[in-house]
């Protein structure tokens, strides 16, 4: 089992200034799905790896009234404990964690968060405090008044990292940003698309820049289509409410799948400071154009053919007849001298035949004439399950023949780096705001450029009411015409059938 972790000693070489020994992690909202399920693994995993910094403390803060014991349990449920030492660990990292309860509009509860923080901090001159937001979006913006007004440290520092849905619009987006502009500096700030901690996610500046001939093919005049697909094989299932507020689109394609493309095409970064690589997304965001409602199709998961699985709207959290997309297929252009002409894809929906999230870069045609329909060359990077790269290529198949076949270099991270554990998304982020480093934040500018591109389509398709996504039978690839319309963005599904990936030896191993 992987158990080593590579991080860099400290946030060097990026001006980040890194929270010294003895600061204090709050995690407000610590009695929710988010801190159980991401946030406290996340950060116990980085005590267990050794990259906190010393002394550090963490208290949690949220409305329910519950016992120190009753939080140590529920904190701890989603942290897997595969052997003695690390129980040893979770014993060392509970000792940690305190927890204080209020409510989230009253100062009340913040000045006792305080009195607890200054118990903690002791004669300290500097208190450095970092607040982790795991809060649903309607109380974001009074906590974090609050905090300002309660709990900001009277000389040392604060930076509070807030999590998604930043807003449902642009005008939505904007407000948010207004409220918290005036207390909050653009530095203190950072917004989390867990997509930008994921380990293949932040390789994809280094395979872009880091290898010449990748770079030298990376533009329109190589590259037919880029699509990039979020699938999930399970539905809604008792968060509908939540979602049908959202809908696909806003749930991971203006955020996580748009962030996923910003990095495929942006432009090289001055250098690997935040600003530099934030410059260069906001740059690529800049040169796209609102989408066309004429280059989308929505669809929404029905029954499963056997009927044992529920349709969306079978869903009691669900309103009756909602219209709400739980799938999509959106292009976008990319006006600039290297993208010009170059669809980008995205594709994402819930309740699919499998669960994977890719980025497929498919390389045009070769020249005709010395072959016959020989398939297109891919770049798949696999962002998720089971990490990879891998460039489908022809080659001559062995023998007296000059048949070709297709065939792959392939980089699968559980067999070439077997040693090695990779970094959760959220123990990466958390690290870099640790860190005071930005550079796998959304930038306010960022999340404007994003917001712009999707709005119009967004208030398109809740203005028209007539436009009703169309149903696809939950456990499959979508929506039946889905093919046709990628086909007529130039993509060729080649080789269905015949080329499997990965390869699987006659003995089932891979
Ligand atoms: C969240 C969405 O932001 O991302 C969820 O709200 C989605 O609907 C999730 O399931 C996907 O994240 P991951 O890391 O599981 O791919």
């Amino acid at each position: 089992m992987a158990e080593t972790i590579i991080a860099n000693p400290k946030a060097a070489n990026t001006g980040a200034v890194s929270l010294p020994a003895g600061s204090i992690i709050v995690v407000l909202g610590a009695s929710g799905d988010l801190a159980k399920k991401k946030t406290y693994p996340a950060l116990f995993g980085l005590y267990r790896y050794g990259l906190m910094p010393k002394d550090i403390k963490i208290v949690g803060y949220a409305r329910t009234k519950m016992s120190e014991e009753d939080y140590h349990k529920r904190i701890s449920q989603y942290i897997k404990l595969p052997n003695e030492t690390v129980e040893t660990q979770l014993k060392e990292f509970i000792a940690m964690c305190t927890y204080v309860s209020g409510q989230y509009d009253q100062d009340e509860g913040f000045q006792s968060l305080t009195a607890h923080m200054k118990e903690i901090e002791g004669s300290k001159k500097e208190c450095h405090r970092l607040f982790y937001m795991a809060l649903p979006p309607n109380v974001f913006t009074t906590v974090a008044q609050h905090i300002k007004r309660n709990c900001y440290p009277e000389s040392g520092s604060a930076r509070i990292i807030i999590e998604k849905p930043f807003g449902h619009d642009l005008a939505s987006s904007r407000e948010l940003q207004a409220s918290l502009q005036p207390i909050w500096t653009e530095d203190e700030i950072f917004r989390i698309d867990h997509y930008l901690g994921k380990e293949m996610v932040k390789n994809i500046l280094i395979l872009r820049f880091g290898n010449e001939f990748f770079g030298a093919s990376w533009n329109k005049n190589h590259i037919s289509s880029v699509q990039i697909t979020f699938k999930e094989k399970f539905g809604t299932e008792g968060r509908g409410g939540y979602f049908d507020q959202f809908g696909i689109i806003r749930d991971v394609m203006q955020n996580h799948l748009l962030q996923v493309l910003t990095m495929i095409a942006m432009e090289r970064p001055v250098s690997f400071s935040a600003e530099d690589i934030r410059d260069e997304k906001v740059r690529v965001l800049k040169a796209m154009p609102i989408i066309d409602p004429k280059n989308v199709v929505i669809g929404q998961y029905d029954k499963s053919p056997d009927g044992t699985k529920p349709a969306y709207t079978d869903d009691d959290t669900v309103p009756k007849g909602s219209r709400c997309p739980t799938f999509a297929a959106i292009v976008l252009h990319i006006n600039n001298d290297r993208w010009d002409g170059v669809p980008f894809i995205l594709k994402a929906g819930k309740a699919l035949d499998s669960a994977k999230v890719e980025v497929r870069v498919q390389f045009k045609d070769v020249t005709s004439g010395i072959f016959k329909d020989i398939p297109r060359n891919e770049l798949v990077i696999r962002i998720q399950p089971d990490e990879s790269v891998y460039l489908k290529m022809n080659t001559k198949m062995p023998g007296l023949t000059t048949k070709t076949s297709v065939t792959e270099l392939d980089l699968t991270y559980n067999r070439r780096f077997s040693d090695l554990k990779i970094p959760e998304a959220y123990e990466a982020l958390i690290l870099d705001a640790i860190n005071g480093d930005h550079s796998n934040f959304v930038r306010d500018d960022e999340l404007d450029a994003s917001w712009k591109i999707f709005t119009p389509l967004l208030h398109y398709l809740d203005e028209n009411t007539d436009i009703v996504p169309a149903p696809y039978p939950y456990g499959s690839r979508g929506p039946a015409f889905l093919d046709d319309f990628l086909a007529s963005y130039g993509y060729a599904r080649e080789g269905v059938g015949m080329y499997q990936w990965p390869v699987t030896h006659a003995n089932g191993n891979l």
